[in-house]
């Protein structure tokens, strides 16, 4: 079975976190129509099983193929450790599938060779190490450091991405021995570029906040280009699904891309 190129682009997360990368697909393919399904019903995935979130990324996955996609990005870090291997066996060659590890993992390997890198994530990005076996492999001496931050998440579901209990919880995390003398630290949480700045004004400028959300996206024009996908004529608009339907999840997908979007309420088992 070919993949179409006119067909859409899916893009899943737990939740809201997704939006930051979705939005950053937006920017840099704009004749791409996006089919985003935020997983509200399981958030957070960060505190999960691996079965668990195994689960739910085909469940979201057999969703998506139902609505054509070309090619499916799992846009969290949490369901990318855990489900990149097994969605992409799933889905064989009805549609392309990428992660947002790999993207982050390539920039590493062309500015920070023989660096000190942090990384923080959620309990289940860190514990599954898969960040660590993919720079492993790289062989290029990158010595990374990883931190599970869980707290961060429901924080920024809660609306607090400024102010001094945010910087609070974020200095307390960012002051840890493990994270001493980096070069550069990772977001290895889809969520977290909504706190990018608080963590930037905690390193200053020298030390490089690696937000994935734009390096991702890049990729992900690449990889369309090399397979020569790019949607040529699109009059679709985007489409917004969510399993669970909260006021607080379609002001975020407002405030992401605009007063006219529609968001559907899907729930992933009847
Ligand atoms: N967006 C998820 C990630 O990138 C974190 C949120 C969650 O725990 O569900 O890991």
């Amino acid at each position: 079975m070919s993949v179409i190129s006119s067909a859409p682009i899916g893009i899943f997360d737990s939740g809201i976190g997704g939006l930051t990368v979705a939005q950053a697909v937006k920017r840099a393919l704009p004749d791409e129509q996006i089919v985003y399904f935020g997983d509200t019903a399981h958030l957070p995935y960060g505190d999960k099983s691996t079965a668990a979130i195994q689960a739910y990324c085909i469940k979201i996955t057999q969703l998506l193929l139902k609505r054509s996609c070309k090619l499916i990005l799992i846009a969290c870090n949490s369901a990318s450790a855990a489900g990149f291997d097994l969605v992409k066996e799933y889905v064989g060659k009805k549609a392309k599938v990428l992660n947002v590890i790999d993207p982050v993992v390539d920039y590493l390997r062309e500015l920070y060779p023989g660096k000190k890198v942090g990384l923080i994530g959620t309990k289940q990005t860190v514990n599954s190490k898969v960040y660590e076996q993919k720079v492993r492999s790289l062989g290029q001496g990158i010595n990374l450091h990883s931190l599970a931050t869980p707290l961060l998440v429901p924080m920024i579901e809660e609306g607090f991405v400024d102010g001094e209990i945010s910087e609070k919880i974020v200095e307390k995390y960012l002051n840890d021995p493990w994270l001493e003398n980096l070069e550069a630290i990772i977001l290895g949480c889809t969520h977290y570029p909504l706190i990018k700045q608080l963590i930037q004004n905690y390193y200053g400028p020298d030390i490089e906040v690696i937000d994935s959300s734009e390096i991702v996206a890049k990729a992900l024009k690449a990889f369309l280009g090399f397979h020569n996908l790019f949607n040529r004529n699109s009059t679709n608009v985007d489409h917004f699904m969510v399993s669970d339907y909260t006021d607080s999840f379609e002001e975020s997908t407002r405030m992401f891309f605009g007063e006219t979007i529609n968001l559907e309420l899907t729930p992933l088992w009847d």
